[in-house]
């Protein structure tokens, strides 16, 4: 079946068309055509994203995406992401949706953005075997999923303050970066002394699978006040690696516990090489198995979106066609 995925939760105007099929054993995908409108540029000099002018280039953009990706072609499903993300910016794409839908009078379902992340991992078209340990690491999302199969998750571990996108984010801005922060820190990281000063590794014992980085956060604000002649550079390595070290080591445990035959990595900070590398060498150490979302599906585009609509085909789940900025999975 033809899907049409449509992304506008945050600061990226994305479509997609693509071609779905077989069961959920094997689900098959082929990517016919797909946009990603970003608007980096736009929120930069605000040092974030400023949902009522992302509002305003999704509204803009769409119409003209939208030409560039379904002409002339048959669609079977439309499924537009209802939340979480930034009330403004789901209502843009929920209401162009329908919009469309008046034309092409097809079918017209919710998707919702984690599952997006969740599911991305199957457009490396890898052998998966479960049980699988996902780590869903976004801007808005910091996520431990056990899955039992395509069909059977369950959320084991999440963040109880920022993400870990957010934090690299706002540490980013501490240290004069630009927006947005992760590959900026990445970049910094690169050749400077990560053991240069010893910030907290948050929740690093705590017997669950939840995360805090917001103290970790306050730590680097205080450092940069107390040392203002700091070495930038060590300060983001140092920062990094905690962060990856919280994030590895409590997805490893998690993976030990559940007996995990497999370890994916989703989400946009999967594009930080440092934590890649760190997480596949654990993996390698306990001998599982370890896949990452394929650069180009990690941050937030539509086919993504088209995926798990056809996923949530296959399983008969369903969203509501309306904005919901905290859905969960
Ligand atoms: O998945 P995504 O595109 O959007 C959300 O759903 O949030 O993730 C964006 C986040 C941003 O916080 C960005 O700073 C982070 O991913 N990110 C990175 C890197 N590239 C993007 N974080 C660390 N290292 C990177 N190389
Ligand atoms: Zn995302």
């Amino acid at each position: 079946m033809r899907i049409l995925g449509i992304e506008t939760s945050c600061d990226e105007t994305a479509l997609a068309l693509i071609e779905a099929k077989s069961g959920l054993k094997k689900p098959v995908f082929k990517i016919l055509k797909e946009v990603v409108a970003s608007q980096i540029e736009i929120h930069r000099p605000w040092g974030g994203v400023v949902p009522h002018l992302a509002r305003r280039e999704h509204e803009k953009n769409l119409p003209i995406i939208f030409r560039q990706v379904s002409n002339p072609t048959h669609i079977d499903l439309i499924a537009v992401t209802v939340g979480p993300g930034l009330d403004p910016c789901l209502w843009s794409g929920i209401e162009f949706a329908k919009e469309i839908n008046k034309k092409l009078k097809t079918k017209l379902v919710g998707a919702n953005h984690l599952e997006g992340h969740i599911y991305s991992f199957l457009l490396t078209q890898k052998e998966i075997n479960f049980p699988a340990v996902q780590l869903v690491v976004s801007g808005g999302h910091t996520i431990l999923v056990l899955m039992k199969s395509i069909r059977e998750r369950k959320k084991i571990g999440e963040t109880r303050d920022d993400a870990a996108g957010e934090s690299f984010d706002k540490v980013a801005r501490m240290l004069k970066l630009l927006y947005p922060g992760g590959p900026e820190i990445e970049k910094l990281a690169q050749k400077a002394n990560a053991k240069a000063v010893g910030f907290p590794r948050p929740m690093l014992n705590s017997k669950n699978y939840d995360f805090s980085f917001s103290g970790l956060k306050t730590a680097v604000l205080y450092y940069l006040k107390e040392n203002e002649t700091a070495e930038k550079a060590d300060v983001a390595a140092s920062f990094q690696k905690a962060v990856v070290d919280v994030l590895v080591q409590k997805t490893m445990r998690a993976s030990k516990e559940f007996g995990a035959k497999t370890i994916i990595l989703s989400g946009g900070v999967a594009a930080n090489k440092f934590l890649r590398r760190e997480l596949a060498a654990a993996s390698r150490k306990q001998k599982i198995k370890f896949i990452s979302a394929l650069p180009k599906y990690q941050t937030d585009n539509a086919v993504i979106i088209a995926v798990s609509a056809y996923i949530n085909f296959l399983t008969g789940r369903k969203y509501k066609l309306t904005s919901q900025p905290d859905l969960g999975l």
